[in-house]
């Protein structure tokens, strides 16, 4: 156990995704609560190095529950993955006080946590902020829930339009590593396939079972693709699809960062806020380079190096009930 923050800094790192806001209202006032000073830190790791870095008070998340984005602003920064850039960070934290981090982002974020807080004694609390829901150690991510919601919404627009004219839509999400978006939004908009970086694509089974739709009248079909497919994403798909069936009326659809942006759905404001708040009460406690989750609706613990270096797995049954209902 560590000795106990007095001042403390929050952060938002890697891609953003809707609830960070609502996660760093509820670090800085929960560190508010328990008479500790909050700095935000501007940029992520950029922050930390330019000394970017402003005291939070009350009012200084006031009305941003609600908003999408980050105040604090994100970035991905090369200079943090240097000794020197580190070296650099802690100076300037050590100037300000600082004597533990709050950091919200995705595994890239955590690597660079868990780099810097075994080079230097400044205990970090990862909270698992990213819409592609790849963390091991918790149900949730910050951001997930809303992101998928707007991928349902997208593809069921995208239905009636295929619906009016029969044709293919071949939609493509995000995800670089993470078929999560794919498989929920394509089980909840009654997809007929889903293809996603953690089962391998077998494009000849996807061509069989169009033309046996075909075959069957059944025109309207809506395939989600996450960007991360190895097999290269929807337009490599549809490159495939149209030459073996050219018949096929087929659009491509890239739905891209509309995904990460809106106003956080209801889970993602309360997932964040309960993350913000058990952040600071870690700190209080004393622990030390954890990423905080929920497992099963509790707080869950997972030491941040085991946090980088699993993943969340697909169960595969999801795709099998994807199928069956598709048909
Ligand atoms: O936030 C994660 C993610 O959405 C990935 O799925 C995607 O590949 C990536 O961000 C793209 O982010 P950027 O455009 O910021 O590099």
């Amino acid at each position: 156990m560590q000795k106990q923050v007095s001042k403390i800094g929050v952060l938002t790192s890697g891609g953003d995704s809707p609830g960070m806001n609502a996660a760093i209202r509820a670090v800085v006032r929960t560190g508010l609560y328990y008479n500790l000073e909050v700095f935000g830190i501007m940029r992520g790791y950029m922050g930390m190095i330019d000394d970017d870095i402003v005291p939070m008070h009350s009012r200084s998340v006031a009305n941003i529950i609600q908003r999408g984005g980050t105040i604090l602003k994100s970035a991905r920064c090369k200079e943090f993955y240097e000794p020197e850039g580190r070296k650099k960070a802690y100076e300037n934290l050590r100037k300000h006080g600082i004597e533990g981090l709050v950091v919200i982002g995705g595994d890239g974020s955590f690597r660079g946590a868990q780099k810097f807080s075994t080079e230097y004694d400044i205990p970090c609390i990862g909270l698992p902020g990213t819409i592609d829901k790849d963390m091991a150690g918790t149900d949730f991510t910050i951001g997930f829930d809303t992101a998928v919601n707007t991928a349902v919404e997208a593809i069921d627009k995208i239905r009636d339009t295929a619906d009016a004219h029969d044709r293919l839509f071949i939609i493509e999400v995000m995800g670089r590593d993470s078929g999560y978006i794919a498989l929920h939004s394509g089980i909840a908009t009654g997809a007929e396939n889903v293809l996603i970086p953690e089962a391998k694509t077998n494009i000849e089974d996807l061509i069989v079972s169009l033309e046996d739709k075909q075959r069957r009248k059944k025109l309207v079909n809506i395939i989600v693709v996450a960007e991360g497919d190895e097999f290269g994403g929807a337009e490599e798909v549809a490159k495939v699809v149209r030459t073996r069936l050219p018949d096929m009326d087929t659009r491509v659809c890239i739905l891209g960062h509309i995904q990460r942006g809106g106003s956080p759905s209801c889970m993602d404001r309360l997932v964040a806020s309960r993350l913000g708040y058990a952040a600071v009460e870690s700190l209080q406690e004393g622990r030390h380079n954890v990423m905080v989750g929920i497992v099963n609706n509790k707080l869950h613990y997972t030491p941040l190096d085991s946090a980088v270096k699993a993943k969340q797995k697909i169960d595969k049954e999801w795709l099998k009930i994807l199928k069956i209902l598709a048909s």
